[in-house]
């Protein structure tokens, strides 16, 4: 078997499937996909744990999956802090810089980041991800790394992110449940955004929209920084349920005939297509009966329109609505409707896109992952190898220094690494 530190696995624990990369020795910053596993998951409602068994048998599944195709034993992953509950919001602080000489120090912005998060939290909630935005020395701002700048005053701006402290602590148990440990846990749509935004979308302005089963993931980028992130409660599974109700047919059923003929923009699809019948089986032994796709995209339609406008609204009461120049990207299963594209290109009044895992960050069996569904683990694999090549170079004493990618990387390692019980 070889070496554990040598290997990378994102293991993205998802409402509706669990899916597992364990990702190669790298190239030059390439993570060369190894082995992929996938099992349907039970135990989650909206991102979180509800059915820890269930959750445990899922998780134990797409690992061994992932396991016997790569040949590589997996010890520590990198998983998704996801939920409806999960919340964002910035912080600023200053401090004076300490030492005599003035010469910033990689304490001096700990203690600034330290200070800009000293907030009173609500019973039960905890700070699960501080990202630096961006550094003022003085007057001078935009500075992503000031160590080592000299200055009088240090500030820093920083998107705070807190969960529910059960909700963290039961992804954990369930992991450790299932043999592992926690190296490191992102929330989900940064991990999606890892594998799918290339550094012009961060740096520009984008935004990332994750829809997932039960919940919706947005963060917005500019100026290379996390600006803003949310959690919806809506997801992939209203869409189907409103195929089921409305069309009065068996769940498994109208999620077969979403995915195969669905479509939620009818703009996209021709005369013909419209006008195209679907078998649509009933319930209670009646027969089944045929429907137009004209009348399922009538369904699906104004509830894509709904989803894409809680997100845009949400984006636009954040101010940044002016500022993505890149437009949107869509990862997540939600993604692979049919006519979502267009139908947020309606809702944001931006250009939109479709994220895959970019071809340039991953090798090995990278087809098997160009899907939108796949971002999260892809990105998960990606931040666990980053995290491990920074600490080959730095040396393990030098974590939690100063630099962006150093934050959001290393925060957690050690911190998680819970007994395996
Ligand atoms: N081809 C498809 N067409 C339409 N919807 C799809 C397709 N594939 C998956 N989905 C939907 O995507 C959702 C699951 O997305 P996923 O990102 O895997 O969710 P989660 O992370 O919550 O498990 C489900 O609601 C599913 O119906
Ligand atoms: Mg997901």
């Amino acid at each position: 078997m070889a070496k554990r530190t040598n290997h990378t696995i994102g293991l993205d624990i998802g409402t509706s499937k669990v899916t597992c990369i364990v990702g190669g020795p790298s190239d030059e910053g390439v993570l060369q996909v190894l082995g992929i596993g996938e099992a349907e998951s039970r135990g989650l409602r909206k991102g979180v744990i509800v059915n820890p068994d269930a959750a445990v048998e899922a998780i134990k599944r797409a690992v061994e999956e992932a396991e016997r195709m790569s040949g590589v034993q997996a010890e520590e992953v990198t998983i998704n802090l996801a939920g409806s509950h999960i919340m964002g919001f910035n912080g600023q602080a200053i401090v004076a810089v300490a030492g005599r000489d003035r010469e910033i120090t990689a304490d001096d912005v700990r203690r600034a980041i330290d200070s800009a998060c000293a907030i009173q939290l609500p019973a039960g909630r905890e700070i699960v991800d501080r990202l630096p935005q961006e550094f003022i020395v003085d007057d001078q701002d935009g500075i992503n790394d000031p160590v080592s700048m000299t200055g009088a005053r240090l500030a820093v701006k920083v998107h705070i992110v807190t969960s529910p402290v059960t909700a963290r602590q039961n992804a954990i148990n369930a992991v450790n449940r299932a043999g592992l440990i926690v190296a490191d846990m992102i929330l989900e749509q940064l991990a999606a955004a890892e594998a799918t935004l290339t550094e012009d979308d961060k740096e520009y302005g984008s935004a990332l929209v994750d829809i997932g089963a039960e919940t919706t993931g947005l963060c917005v980028y500019q100026r290379g920084a996390v600006q803003h992130t949310a959690v919806f409660p809506l997801g992939g599974s209203h869409f189907t349920n409103d195929i089921a109700f409305g069309l009065r047919t068996p769940i498994p059923e109208a999620e077969r005939i979403k995915r195969s003929v669905g479509c939620a923009s009818s703009a996209s699809l021709s005369d013909a297509q419209r006008g195209e019948m679907v078998e649509v089986p009933s319930v209670g032994g009646r027969a089944p009966r045929q429907l137009s796709r004209q009348i399922l995209c009538d369904i699906l339609q104004p509830r894509a329109e709904e989803v894409l406008m809680h997100v845009s609204d949400e984006i636009r009461d954040s101010g940044w609505n002016r500022q993505l120049s890149s437009g949107v990207v869509l990862t997540g299963g939600g993604a692979l409707l049919n006519g979502m594209v267009e139908t947020a290109e309606q809702v944001f009044d931006a250009p939109v896109r479709v994220g895959y895992p970019e071809r340039d960050r991953f090798g090995g069996l990278i087809e098997d992952i160009q899907s939108p569904s796949w971002a999260a683990a892809a990105g998960l694999a990606l931040v666990s190898q980053r995290a491990h090549a920074l600490e080959q170079r730095t040396g393990s004493a030098k974590r939690g220094g100063s630099g962006r990618l150093t934050h959001f990387v290393s925060k957690f390692r050690n911190r998680f690494s819970g007994s395996i019980s």
